[in-house]
């Protein structure tokens, strides 16, 4: 008898030690407070999932369903920064308790790796750190990782309707990720990458400290503009030199099913894509689509030109009359209504739209990425087009190149798809229905498609774009073998740049406080745990 209430008292005492609800929350509480943050601080940035506001605060930055179902682990405690010291205390204290922070800034990852993780996990979310100070003096921004794309544009259009800065077409992509991603848009072919115009940054690095481009040094400073900032820190804030835009731009938006030559114009479009004249973007969307009951596949080229409707005609009639661009297919208007034109908003929405910062819908989704070094020709697209139609529901986005991606060298920046491609691919798979069936079936169709377009693409190695998350091309699962497991995905995203990069890394984060599924790796037998 007395065993047993020995027993038991045991065993209450085992209840009680280890079932305080949160124990991360709780030694986070207590090291923020080690480091000199004020308790009524703390009780605001410290989310517990027992506060009720934390599912809220978790499905804000949502932009993938696939990671809201029930079966998504849950991150033990969300920090909301509203200092950079409590960034500062964010990492000290992760590092110290040696658990995985995720940094979220808009948390648009395709993969859900900013509030997504299979192990013990908090989230760094950056959302109250959003100003933007737009300077018309020297015609740069200071931007803050947690501000949204539309945010800045709409920023730049508040002070001057005659510049702009080459970034994403989604106004809800937040700048965190795509700055330090590389981030291109409709400009890319005249101005390049978002990274080609950053021109400082404020970082907090694996100790805790605030730098900036002249105290991190270039090296750090090269890494965080197309690299992937969560490996090397928490970045604050981008300063970045804005660029002209016309008065007046046009835009067009021209359909072609197979029966009105679809393939003659895509595969036109691979001749001229690369030395058109640079003012001018064309996207091209290749979607399975059924009319009258039979199924076929439509071409949808949308365009964006740096001047008028005229000079854009006459360069499109000499050079790809395939498109059939005509007069009244040209809409002209200022920078920021082309930005709200890209997002399909209508022509009569305000701009103010663009402080919006919740998209109107969020899929199931799934995204992948490919680079197209030399035209496919008419029989390979069409069996690309009867491959997508037997395939059923996935789209591909064709993105030009050229123009000044040719002149900026591989190793400017991490970003090393520079010259020598003629477009981008984007795979693209949308999904509303919540059933564990149909993630396989579009998560199997959009593979099956990627594995048929082997031939068309690059190849050793076969490349991707950082920003279009891709888990499949490759992850880190275990630690003890994380150079040789990095190293797969790591020279698809960043080619030659890859070594420098770990270079890098080991230099500045050799304890590994900033990984991910995909982040850089330390280099082994650095001496240090990896
Ligand atoms: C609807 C949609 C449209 C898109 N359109 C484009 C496009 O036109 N052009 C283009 O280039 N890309 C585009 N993308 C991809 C987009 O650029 C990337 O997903 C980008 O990384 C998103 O940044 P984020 O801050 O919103 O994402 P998050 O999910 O918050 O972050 C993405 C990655 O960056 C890390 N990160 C975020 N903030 C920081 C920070 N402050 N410091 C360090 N690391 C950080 C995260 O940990 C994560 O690894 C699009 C994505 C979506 C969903
Ligand atoms: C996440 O799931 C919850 C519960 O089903 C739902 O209410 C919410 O709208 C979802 N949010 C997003 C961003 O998917
Ligand atoms: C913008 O200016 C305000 C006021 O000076 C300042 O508090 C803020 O930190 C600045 N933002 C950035 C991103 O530099
Ligand atoms: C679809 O069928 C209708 C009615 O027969 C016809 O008017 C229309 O032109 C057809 N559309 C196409 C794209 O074939
Ligand atoms: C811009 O285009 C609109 C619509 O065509 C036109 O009304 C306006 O005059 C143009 N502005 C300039 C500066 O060309
Ligand atoms: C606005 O859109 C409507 C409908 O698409 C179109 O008829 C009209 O010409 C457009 N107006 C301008 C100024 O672009």
């Amino acid at each position: 008898m007395e065993k047993y209430f020995l027993l038991l008292f045991l065993y209450f005492l085992n209840v009680f030690a280890s079932t305080s609800p949160c124990p991360v929350y709780d030694s986070l509480v207590q090291c923020f407070s080690e480091n000199k943050i004020p308790g009524d601080q703390i009780s605001k940035i410290l989310y517990s999932p027992q506060n009720p506001s934390f599912t809220n605060v978790l499905e804000s930055y949502i932009r993938n369903r696939r990671f809201n179902v029930s079966t998504t682990r849950k991150p033990n405690t969300i920090i909301t920064p509203t200092a950079e010291c409590h960034v500062s205390a964010a990492v000290t204290c992760a590092k110290k308790l040696g658990i995985q922070l995720k940094i979220r800034s808009g948390g648009h990852d395709y993969e859900g790796i900013s509030y997504v993780s299979d192990h013990d996990f908090v989230i760094l979310d950056l959302f109250n750190l959003r100003s933007i100070n737009v300077s018309l003096d020297d015609q740069t921004a200071w931007v803050q990782s947690g501000a949204l794309l539309g945010e800045l544009y709409y920023r730049i259009w508040e002070k001057s309707n005659l510049l702009g800065f080459p970034a994403g077409v989604c106004p809800t992509v937040g700048v965190g990720g795509h700055l330090s991603g590389g981030g291109y848009g409709n400009m890319i072919r005249k101005y390049g990458l978002s990274v080609d115009h950053v021109i400082d940054a404020v970082i907090v690095d694996a100790n805790g400290r605030v730098l900036d481009r002249k105290s991190m040094g270039e090296d750090l400073f090269w890494a965080i503009r197309g690299g992937g900032g969560a490996s090397f820190g928490v970045i604050l804030a981008y300063r970045i030199n804005l660029v002209p835009v016309p008065p007046n731009v046009t835009v067009f938006n021209v359909q072609k099913s197979v029966d009105q030559n679809a393939i003659d114009a895509v595969f036109k479009y691979q001749q001229i894509v690369d030395t058109i004249d640079s003012d001018l973007f064309i996207r091209v969307l290749l979607q399975p689509i059924t009319v009258n009951n039979t199924r076929s596949v439509r071409a949808t080229f949308i365009g964006l030109f740096l001047g008028d409707g005229d000079r854009l005609l006459s360069i499109t009639d000499s050079q790809f009359p395939e498109l059939g661009l005509k007069k009244p297919d040209c809409f002209e208007k200022s920078w920021i209504d082309s930005v709200l034109y890209w997002s399909n908003f209508d022509n009569t929405t305000s701009p103010s739209v663009l402080l919006n910062r919740t998209p109107d819908k969020v899929n199931f989704l799934k995204r992948k990425s490919d680079y197209v070094k030399n035209p496919i020709s008419k029989s390979g697209l069409q069996s690309l087009f009867d491959k997508m139609v037997e395939i059923g529901k996935v789209g591909l986005v064709f993105n030009s190149y050229g123009g000044i991606m040719k002149e900026i060298p591989e190793s400017a920046t991490p970003f090393p798809h520079r010259a020598g491609n003629l477009f981008k691919i984007q795979y693209s798979v949308n999904w509303d229905d919540e059933s564990e069936e149909a993630d396989k079936n579009y998560i199997n169709q959009i593979r099956e498609l990627y594995s048929f377009m082997t031939p068309f693409v690059s190849s050793n190695p076969r490349e991707s774009y950082l920003n279009y998350r891709d888990l499949d091309i490759g992850i880190v699962d275990d630690p003890k073998n994380s150079f040789n497991q990095g190293k797969v995905y790591g020279v698809k995203y960043f080619k030659g740049n890859f070594d420098k990069l770990v270079k890098i890394k080991t230099k500045v984060d050799p304890d590994n406080v900033f990984r991910n599924e995909q982040s850089i790796p330390v280099y082994p037998f650095s001496g240090r745990k990896v």
